[in-house]
């Protein structure tokens, strides 16, 4: 298949672009970052500027467009909430217009965190209610992509892995604070189920092969603190424990709020592809042998261009 990855310089764009570039010709856009990979075709584009969508589309004449391309940091959307609503909202309306004029098929990657995170354990049945402009807008993406092209499988995920810079998940935060013996705080009241960027690329990809579309969670199948969640990468790593500190999201001083239980329901995706996605525990497990096999480093001379 030839595949369009939005946003390739990100971290799920990059581990996906990586991942998918071992079975098929893949195309991968990037704003500010410069790739260099013979993994992959980079193609650079703003996607909020009139016809970068259309070009990029014309470039890589994709059977697969996976949208990953977002604004995805939550203080920056409580910054630039007219930007977190061109990139979020009208960019994935736009890309699956044309996606379904042209005949391919579409995954649009939203979030867990369009829930208010009150009771957990949400279905796709469930009514959304974002607390933040990023869950806003990303809310809106999804209606957007919904209406343009139903066709679309749009997928709220939520993810760690090894990234670009080093530092955009959570996991490469507690790595980079563990591994320094920084001690930190572990949130105990925030739940999630993140799965391995790598390993959600490929249930992406699965869901392409089968020929899903709508609305689905692909996430974990199980959920965990982030406190826990620290603890489980430290063990793994063979850090000290003792440095992470059990504390609340209140004392975190964050601006944009959080949603506490995010645990999401994988239900209707096990049903559709008779299997379970990874557990966190097989995700840090295979985070750590990416860690072993010099994957990071590999990941950052892509930026370098060494
Ligand atoms: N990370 C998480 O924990 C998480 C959790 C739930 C859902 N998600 C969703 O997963 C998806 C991927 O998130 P991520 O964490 O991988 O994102 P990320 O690391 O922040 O990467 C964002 C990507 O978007 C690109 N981009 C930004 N502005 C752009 C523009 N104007 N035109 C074209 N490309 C642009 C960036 O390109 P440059 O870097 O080259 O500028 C980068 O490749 C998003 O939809 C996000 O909402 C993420």
């Amino acid at each position: 298949m030839r595949i369009l990855v939005t946003g390739a310089s990100g971290l799920l764009g990059l581990n996906l672009a990586l991942e998918a570039s071992r079975q098929h010709t893949v195309y991968g856009t990037v704003k500010d970052h410069s790739l260099h990979t013979d993994a992959f075709n980079v193609l650079q584009a703003d996607l909020t500027v009139p016809g970068a969508i259309e070009r990029v589309l014309e470039q890589s004449q994709p059977d697969w467009v996976i949208h990953c391309a977002a604004l995805a940091v939550l203080e920056a959307c409580e910054a630039d909430p007219v930007l977190a609503h061109q990139l979020n909202s009208e960019v994935p309306g736009k890309l699956a217009e044309h996606v379904a004029r042209g005949g391919a098929r579409l995954v649009h990657i939203s979030t867990d965190a369009v829930f208010d995170g009150q009771r957990g354990g949400y279905s796709e049945a469930d009514q959304p209610n974002p607390l933040s402009v990023y869950a806003r807008s990303k809310l809106e993406g999804e209606r957007a992509v919904a209406l343009a092209n139903p066709q679309a499988i749009v997928a709220r995920v939520n993810l760690f892995g090894w990234s670009l810079g080093g530092k955009r998940s959570l996991a490469e935060w507690f790595y980079n604070n563990l591994s320094a013996g920084r001690q930190v705080m572990g949130f105990t009241d925030v739940f999630f189920c993140p799965l391995l960027a790598n390993d959600l690329a490929w249930l992406l990809l699965l869901m392409l092969e089968n020929g899903l579309s709508g609305l689905y969670h692909v996430v974990a199948s199980d959920c965990t603190s982030k406190y826990a969640f620290g603890l489980a990468l430290a063990r793994r790593f063979g850090f000290d424990e003792n440095l992470i500190t059990p504390a609340s999201v209140e004392q975190g001083g964050l601006q944009a709020a959080r949603s506490p239980h995010l645990t999401l329901k994988a239900d209707k995706l096990i049903a559709a592809l008779g299997e379970k996605p990874p557990s966190i525990d097989a995700g840090l497990a295979r985070f750590y042998s990416l860690f072993v096999d010099d994957y990071p480093a590999r990941l950052h001379a892509l930026a370098a261009g060494k």
